[in-house]
Order: structure tokens, then C-alpha cells, then sequence
């Protein structure tokens, strides 16, 4: 059912820019209008900037002028022997620019996991607590 937008985010795979960890990941944003956006882990020498694969898809997503709504659903895919669930900072973005139940689809080819952002960040913090 996911197999198109997994199948783009290993290409995007391909792109990852990570000499200091050598783990490889890959997103896609598959768009209702069957637009696919990649996004790869970008490393830095200075370690704190690297921006994961997700970010990259979700920021390229929102730069070119698409919104949540316009999102079907989201792969991230990686190279390691689990699959590559989002990090902390990843999942706390996701909740502001994902809606809560839009596919989330993680695989490292060996394991697919469905899930979304209202499951994997619960109790969130959001723009409805910062603008009262
Ligand atoms: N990484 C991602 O791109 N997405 C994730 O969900 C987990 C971690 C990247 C960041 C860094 O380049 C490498 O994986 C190791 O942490």
C-alpha cells in the first residue's frame, strides 16, 4: 500500500550525506496530488546541526508552499538493522507540520511499521499553548 513513496525514500537514501555516522537515511512526503519530496540526513563536522532525513523532507515540503493538509503521508527509511523511528526533535517538529493522523511509514527494508505522529509524540506541546 506504501510501496511508492518507500520505493522514493531509498533513492533518497542514496543522497544522505553521512561520513561521521555511516547511517544512511531517507524520507519522502507523498503529497495528494501524488508529488513526492525527498529529504536525506545531512551531517556536519559541528555535530549539532546535522539535520535528519525527515527535516529535510518535511522543511523542503513546507518551503516550496505545501501545508499539512496537503500531505498523504510520510516515509522514512533507513540502513540500519531496525527501523528508523524519529528522534526527539524530529517527532516534536513532525507534530507541528504533520497533521496527527496522516501516515507515518518506517522500514528498513527487513520491517515495515505504520504508525503516526499523535501515536509516536503524545501529550504534545504546541502552537496552541505558545499563542493563547
Ligand atoms: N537520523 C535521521 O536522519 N533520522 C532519524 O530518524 C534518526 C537519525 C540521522 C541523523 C544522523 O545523521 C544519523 O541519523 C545518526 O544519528
Amino acid at each position: 500500500m506504501y510501496d511508492d513513496v518507500l520505493n522514493e525514500a531509498f533513492k533518497a537514501m542514496e543522497n544522505a550525506y553521512a561520513p561521521y555516522s555511516n547511517y544512511h537515511v531517507g524520507a519522502c512526503v507523498k503529497l495528494k496530488n501524488s508529488t513526492y519530496i525527498w529529504g536525506a540526513n545531512i551531517e556536519n563536522a559541528s555535530f549539532g546541526v546535522t539535520n535528519c532525513a525527515e527535516r529535510s523532507a518535511i522543511f523542503a515540503t513546507y518551503s516550496q508552499g505545501y501545508r499539512k493538509d496537503d500531505i498523504e503521508a510520510l516515509a522514512i527509511v533507513s540502513d540500519g538493522d531496525r527501523v528508523a523511528a524519529p528522534c526527539g526533535a524530529c517527532r516534536q517538529v513532525l507534530c507541528e507540520l504533520l497533521a496527527g493522523d496522516t501516515p507515518i511509514v518506517l522500514s528498513n527494508k527487513k520491517e515495515t511499521v505504520v504508525t503516526n505522529i499523535k501515536e509516536l509524540l503524545p501529550f504534545q506541546f504546541t502552537t496552541e499553548d505558545v499563542c493563547r
